[in-house]
């Protein structure tokens, strides 16, 4: 028989798990106490500093509601939910790259017409967004939908002001057409902060970071028989590419929003020059 003590702690508690049936649970509450317990005995947190964890931890899930998931958002500072997509969506072949959904996809964006803007306030610079999604040995897959949203010139989505921007500016689902192709018209995206007025802003900000993402655009790309894919296409040359606060950023997700000055080109397309233009191809795996 071995008693609790400050040595034997992790495997005196680890003792009383012994019967869970549950082999992935029993694994996973193992891991957790002797990295937890292991934490501890590095840190020595004093009484007050322990409570401060649980008082912080407490405020966390109080900020929590139908709109708002700060449990998400510090997992997403800590870089715990990069790693798990990371860990879950392996690179396999030639396929996109996954990165971080975030808090602000909506389950029930409109569907539209091939060709539609997405931009129903008005702001910002305006962009012409196109490409393809095919397999990875470069067959066209139509019949793909491709769900995007993306926050507005002020760096806001349009769920975090609903008394302001139009409900759904800037999401929407377009559907691949015979030969593959996806285009719609939306704004150049710009860098913004993640919310920080809640516990997760008040750590970000007694450590010295910034709250901040590079600028991006969100897509869930989606067929039959292919593996989804929640993924976002950032801005090459946005600040903050190299201290994303979300860590989503991967080399091959940033693409060019590429200058168009041509007045013939942006009235066909309904636009003022100067306009921007930003082709990004997917490609799925299949399932
Ligand atoms: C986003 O890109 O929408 C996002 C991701 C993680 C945390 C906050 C926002
Ligand atoms: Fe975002």
């Amino acid at each position: 028989m071995q008693y609790f003590s400050e040595d034997s702690s992790a495997e005196v508690v680890i003792q009383q798990y012994k019967n869970c049936k549950n082999k992935r649970l029993k694994k996973i509450m193992e891991s957790a106490i002797n990295h937890i317990h292991e934490f501890v005995k590095e840190v020595e947190p004093t009484q007050e500093e322990w409570m401060f964890m649980i008082d912080y931890l407490t405020k966390t899930g109080q900020k929590c509601d139908s709109k708002r998931q700060e449990f998400i958002l510090l997992s997403d500072v800590l870089g715990i939910s990069a790693l798990v997509d990371t860990i879950n969506n392996r690179k396999t072949l030639n396929a996109t790259e996954s990165t971080v959904l975030g808090p602000f996809h909506v389950q029930n964006a409109p569907k539209k017409d091939m060709g539609a803007n997405i931009n129903y306030d008005g702001k910002g610079e305006p962009a012409f967004i196109y490409g393809s999604v095919s397999d990875t040995e470069g067959k066209p897959i139509s019949g793909a939908n491709i769900d995007v949203w993306q926050a507005n010139e002020d760096g806001f989505y349009d769920i975090q002001q609903p008394d302001v921007q139009p409900e759904m500016n800037l999401r929407g689902i377009f559907t691949t057409s015979e030969d593959g192709k996806y285009w719609f018209k939306s704004v150049k995206p710009k860098f913004y902060s993640i919310p920080t007025d809640g516990p997760v802003g008040d750590m970000i900000f007694a450590t010295g970071r910034h709250p901040n993402r590079p600028a991006h655009l969100h897509y869930i790309v989606s067929a039959p028989g292919y593996k989804s894919v929640v993924t976002h296409v950032f801005v090459r040359g946005s600040e903050y590419l190299d201290s994303d606060a979300v860590f989503g950023v991967k080399d091959s997700l940033i693409s060019e929003y590429v200058k168009i000055d041509d007045q013939e080109k942006a009235k066909e397309l309904n636009f003022k020059a100067p306009y921007y233009e930003l082709q990004f191809d997917f490609i799925l795996d299949k399932t």
